[in-house]
């Protein structure tokens, strides 16, 4: 399966055909299943995205949110994913709070992690050593070509039994909670919002380097059954199509 790439002229562009690909995937989840779920990063670039979701009308009492990734801070905190995610998706688009599955940034990390992998185990009705398969993985890169937390040189990159696991992000002196290499690779469906000139050298190493995920953590599961990347063409210089 070859990995699609599309490029929009600006980033409410690219927010928009990622959200337009987003409400497509849940709605073949649904079809198949009867519920979707779709597991969402955080940082500033979704911002749009999530706008532009929350404005759409959409069966949400069918899909399960979970969290890519969370930074250790209380869910009111200006760094909290969680809080990103309902002042621009989750409140306006009224998901049922019984649909939210958040990351407790505000509690030790460790327990939060331990917390949220029971919490998956209990919805997808794992067994020991199964990995969840969500609908949808939502995914983003940072200018080191971080994905979820998951930082250059981070030895939980290697991890392929976890599901997951708190990290201390030296760069940003912070304790996250982050999804691990196996539940990525396991996801049905992945697609990466990226935007901005500060990811063009990323995206460069991703796509036109060799297979380095320690070096370049996005990527990992870069060869799955259905990645889709929606750019801006300002992170999408230099990149061959
Ligand atoms: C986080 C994210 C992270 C994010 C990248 C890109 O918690 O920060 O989940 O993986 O996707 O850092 O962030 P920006 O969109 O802000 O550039």
């Amino acid at each position: 399966m070859s990995v699609e790439k599309f490029t929009a002229p600006d980033a409410a562009g690219a927010a928009e055909a990622c959200a337009h690909r987003i409400f497509g995937l849940l709605e073949a989840a649904i079809a198949a299943r009867g519920r979707a779920s779709l597991a969402i990063s955080g940082g500033s670039t979704p911002k749009l995205m999530f706008r532009k979701m929350a404005s759409t009308p959409f069966a949400w009492e069918c899909v399960h949110l979970f969290f890519v990734d969370e930074r250790c801070v209380p869910p009111t905190d200006s760094a909290s994913n969680y809080k990103m995610a309902n002042e621009n998706l989750i409140a306006a688009a009224h998901i049922p709070a019984a649909n939210v599955h958040r990351i407790l940034g505000e509690i030790a990390p460790a327990e939060a992690a331990e917390r949220y992998a029971a919490e998956i185990r209990e919805f997808f009705g794992l067994q020991a050593g199964e990995m969840p398969q969500f609908d949808i993985v939502h995914r983003g890169m940072g200018p080191d070509a971080h994905t979820a937390s998951l930082f250059p040189g981070d030895p939980l990159i290697d991890d392929r039994a976890g599901i997951v696991a708190a990290t201390f992000a030296k760069k940003f002196n912070q304790w996250r909670v982050t999804l691990l290499p196996g539940v990525l690779l396991a996801a049905r469906n992945t697609v990466f919002l990226v935007a901005g000139e500060d990811k063009v050298a990323a995206l460069r190493g991703v796509f036109h380097e060799k297979y380095d995920p320690m070096k370049f953590p996005s990527q990992i599961g870069n060869d799955g059954a259905s990645v889709a990347w929606f750019l801006d063409e300002k992170a999408a210089v230099g990149l061959e199509s």
